[in-house]
């Protein structure tokens, strides 16, 4: 399958070479996408290494391309992971301020989505974002439910990324 991996700024985005791993190595074909906040905790180097193919950081080109469209259009199944509070938020408003929100408003309706979050527990039991994932739920999007684990913030509770294995299994 071709698959866009949309990486967000959650502090789980340095396991997003692990991902692309274990996606390439079930014989996928990986194209990464990194919003702003993810380039500061992943780099797009690392990222094109082990998926050996081009990674997107901006929306922005000057060779005629349109990558939201492109991507939108070439990818079998978009997998973001992590997927921060924001990114839901921005995803289930209709949003369009970056790349990785124009080329997931730009899916057509049909294409399977998987969306991995990962936070603070207190941010993942807010209301606000547990009906951000309600409306995203009722588009079609499937969740990838945040587990319990130590965070990097200290605490103990549910928020933590499930395991990049995990991710790719439930890709199949
Ligand atoms: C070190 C660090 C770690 C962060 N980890 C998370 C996280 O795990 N989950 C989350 O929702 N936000 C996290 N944030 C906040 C996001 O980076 C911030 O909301 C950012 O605007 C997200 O942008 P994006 O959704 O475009 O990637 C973190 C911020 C910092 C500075």
């Amino acid at each position: 399958m071709n698959i866009v991996l949309g990486i967000s700024g959650g502090i789980a985005a340095y396991k997003a070479p692990e991902i692309v791993r274990a996606l390439v190595k079930r014989g996928h074909t990986v194209r990464c996408v990194l919003t702003s906040a993810a380039t500061r905790l992943v780099t797009a180097e690392a990222l094109a290494a082990v998926s050996r193919q081009p990674v997107f950081t901006s929306a922005w080109t000057t060779d005629g391309s349109m990558p939201h469209i492109d991507l939108a259009r070439w990818a079998d199944l978009v997998v973001v992971a992590p997927a921060t509070a924001d990114v839901l938020a921005r995803f289930a408003l209709g949003m369009a301020d970056d790349l990785l929100t124009t080329m997931f408003l730009a899916l057509e309706p049909a294409k399977r989505v998987l969306l991995v979050p990962a936070m603070n527990t207190v941010m993942w039991h807010k209301a606000v974002v547990q009906s951000h994932v309600a409306t995203l739920r009722a588009g079609g999007a499937q969740i990838l439910a945040p587990v319990e684990g130590s965070l990097a913030c200290g605490e103990q509770g549910v928020g933590a990324m499930v395991e990049p294995e995990t991710i790719a299994g439930t890709v199949g």
